[in-house]
């Protein structure tokens, strides 16, 4: 058996699967963002580990006495920072806080950062935010001793050892991407050294062996940790996205538009990302959107509705009406790479109603995904057929928004929203046999959602109003 924990921003998940791959047991436990600032975003370490605790706890009802490897996944560029005995310095910085884009731009602007690590440095990546609290909190920035991303900060209550992976460690703009290890020149650049980041292994690579303590505790035996991966190089891994052609799209609390490539193809200055695979010698590029599920559930709560019953109401595709939803709730990445830009509703009028809106929020990220998807072709990666995974994907309307804005036939796996916590799975399943990228085969798909032909001018339209809104907006920040 083999044990896959995502640590998602808003809840951890764990599933177990067996040597077939089937699904044996699941569990999860909510997680909450703290936004103590504007345009702030943090997160309590201590509470992944209760939740991991909680997550355990429940599969250990099922029985976790065979587990062999356990892989790890987790919501990526967020600071945990420790001291020289591994306390926690400070809440975690997470990956939809932007309150480091003035350091984001500074580093950026160093040519050294975007030829070296392939990626604009964006103010919700790692190394800016370490320059932030260096600026703002010296106190803390004079203890730092290690700097480690969220779900590693999990595998150091696992294993007892400060290690990264590849796929997440190219996220913090310290990483020579196409080397696969961490740049000195660009740590120097943020006042850090090799010596306060973890050691590197490959997301199938065993990264250490479970306490004695925690196993004797959950029942289990000696269980190897693979190294795992950024939540959407985990997702890939999957849904058997590994191999060049094959995307996905993932609403989750940000939406990605995710294609793997067969080699390294940075082109920063499209705003795309371009990152380690979580498997050996394999590389991705992925659009992000600060805000997907995010904007759904920030606009229940605004009408005091639970998004699924809002989705859930709403029957048929429509065309895009005149209401119009910009979902940029704390910034932007790509293609705007804005952190000071906000949400926007425009075009109401008498007849908006709650329906209306939940439509204009959908379509909104919908265009924003579309905007990706631009990005991304002109990076020269085409997307032909998308797999949809994350909560997002459990609405039908949603899911037809974006097989017509993006006018590609969007896949549902059988699984539902298993991404992250089924590829760390696999990859926990890698580690513990030696297996490969073979066994990361495409999932059994539910059904496919086509482009509704009849509507796909409509939605054209409807992007080419979002740009001009895009625009307007861009022009009068308020
Ligand atoms: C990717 C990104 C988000 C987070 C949270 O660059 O910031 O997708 O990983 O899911």
């Amino acid at each position: 058996m083999f044990l896959g924990l995502d640590l998602g921003t808003s809840g951890l998940k764990g599933i177990v699967i067996n040597d077939r791959q089937e699904v044996l047991a699941e569990a999860s436990a909510p997680l909450t963002v703290s936004r103590p600032a504007e345009g702030w975003s943090e997160q309590e370490p201590s509470h992944w580990i209760a939740a991991a605790e909680t997550v355990l706890d429940k599969l250990a009802g099922f029985g976790l006495g065979k587990v062999q490897g356990i892989g790890l996944s987790g919501h990526m560029h967020g600071a945990t920072l420790l001291d020289a005995s591994d306390n926690v310095l400070r809440p975690c910085i997470l990956w939809n806080d932007t309150r480091a884009h003035v350091e984001a731009a500074r580093l950026d602007a160093d040519p050294r950062f975007r030829a070296l690590s392939g990626n604009i440095v964006f103010p919700g990546f790692t190394a800016p935010k370490l320059d932030w609290v260096r600026a703002h909190e010296p106190g803390v920035w004079a203890k730092v001793a290690k700097v480690l991303l969220p779900k590693d900060y999990l595998r150091l209550w696992l294993i007892g050892d400060h290690v990264a992976e590849m796929s997440d460690a190219a996220g913090t703009s310290w990483l020579d991407t196409g080397a696969r290890d961490w740049s000195d020149e660009l740590l120097a650049a943020t006042g850090l050294s090799r010596a306060q980041m973890p050691r590197l292994v490959e997301g199938s690579a065993v990264s250490g062996v479970l306490r004695d303590t925690l196993a004797e505790r959950w029942g289990m035996g000696r269980v190897v940790v693979a190294g795992g991966g950024g939540d959407n190089a985990a997702s890939g891994v999957g849904v058997g996205v590994v191999r060049a052609g094959e995307a996905f799209v993932s609403l989750g609390t940000s939406g990605v538009l995710f294609a793997a490539n067969d080699g390294y193809q940075p082109d920063p200055a499209t705003a795309v990302h371009t990152f380690c695979h979580a498997l050996p010698g394999s590389w991705h590029q992925m659009g992000v959107i600060l805000a997907a599920t995010d904007a759904l559930n920030w606009y229940g709560r605004f009408v005091g509705q639970d998004a699924a019953a809002l989705t859930g109401a709403l029957g048929a595709l429509q065309a895009p009406g005149k209401p119009l939803f910009l979902p940029y709730l704390g910034g932007e990445r790509t293609p705007l790479n804005d952190a000071a830009i906000r949400g926007s509703f425009m075009g109401l009028e008498h007849a908006t109603d709650t329906a209306a809106g939940t439509r204009a929020v959908l379509e909104g990220v919908t265009f924003a995904l579309r905007d990706c998807r631009d990005a991304l072709a002109a990076t020269g990666t085409k997307i032909e057929r998308l797999l949809a995974v994350g909560g997002g994907s459990r609405s039908d309307y949603w899911l037809r928004a974006i097989a017509t804005a993006l006018e590609v036939p969007v896949d549902l796996p059988v699984a539902g929203d298993f991404g992250g916590a089924f590829g760390a799975a696999r990859l926990g399943l890698m580690a513990a046999t030696g297996a490969g990228a073979e066994i990361a085969s495409r999932p059994k798909i539910a059904r496919s959602v086509d482009p509704d032909r009849a509507l796909v001018d409509a939605f054209g339209a409807g992007h080419a109003r979002f740009r001009a809104a895009q625009t307007a907006l861009r022009g009068c920040q308020i």
